[in-house]
């Protein structure tokens, strides 16, 4: 963990109430072994999509669509959010529970490879959610900047993986830290690493280059 626990039982502490189909979520995936984004990075997502004033959302790697939920409901009734996941059975266990938070509406759903989906996604995003498997954490650094629009925000989570962009030595790890680097370094973004849960890097596209 990399929270110190005693600050992230703090942390969970200070949030305000949410619906309780968020907390059933939650459970579930703590059962099924679901790695979700869980409620103080929910909440810190939902506060960066009100910030940036997002409608048009994408998400890549969505599960049973927890973090797709606080999404959708931070970008209000006429977002646009495009779910994906490649497990047809999780994007059915997502869509009930959309429904059952009335934010099936705002949900696009795409079933099958994410980087594919939003490569076939005209048109820009305010903001993009990165959440697939690590190995293809380049692929995203290489096409999700030029399908955000300046202004618009990417996130990445795990930008910490459980420590190990330390000492990448395995695949996945290298892809985040390389993802972390040449995000902070590139000259058209303002990019931070957030140590929320297991990292969350934050990169602004600017207005101007
Ligand atoms: C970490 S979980 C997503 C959790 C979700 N963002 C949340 O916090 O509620 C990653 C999910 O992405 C899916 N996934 C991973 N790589 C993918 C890819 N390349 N295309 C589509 N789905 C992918 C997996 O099936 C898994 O359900």
């Amino acid at each position: 963990m990399i929270v110190n626990p005693d600050i992230e039982r703090f942390l969970l502490e200070l949030l305000p109430e949410r619906n309780p189909v968020f907390h059933e979520m939650e459970q579930v995936a703590a059962r099924q072994n679901i790695p979700i984004v869980g409620p103080v990075v929910g909440n810190f997502l939902a506060q960066l999509v009100r910030i940036a004033r997002a409608r048009r959302i994408f998400e890549l790697g969505s599960a049973i669509g927890y973090s797709t939920a606080w999404l959708a409901l931070a970008a209000g009734p006429d977002a646009e959010v495009h779910y994906t996941d490649w497990s047809g059975d999780k994007a059915a266990v997502a869509r009930e529970y959309l429904r059952r938070l009335g934010l099936l509406d705002r949900v696009v759903f795409h079933v099958g490879d994410a980087v594919e989906a939003l490569r076939a996604s005209p048109g820009e995003f305010d903001f993009i959610f990165n959440d697939i498997e690590k190995t293809r954490y380049l692929e995203v650094l290489e096409l999700a900047p030029a399908k955000l629009r300046p202004g618009g925000l990417l996130v990445s989570d795990n930008a910490l993986w459980h420590g190990r962009v330390l000492q990448p030595s395995d695949e996945s790890s290298r892809q985040v830290w390389q993802l972390d680097y040449e995000l902070s370094r590139r000259p058209d973004f303002v990019t931070s690493l957030v140590p929320l849960r297991d990292g969350l890097l934050v990169a602004f596209k600017l207005m101007h280059g």
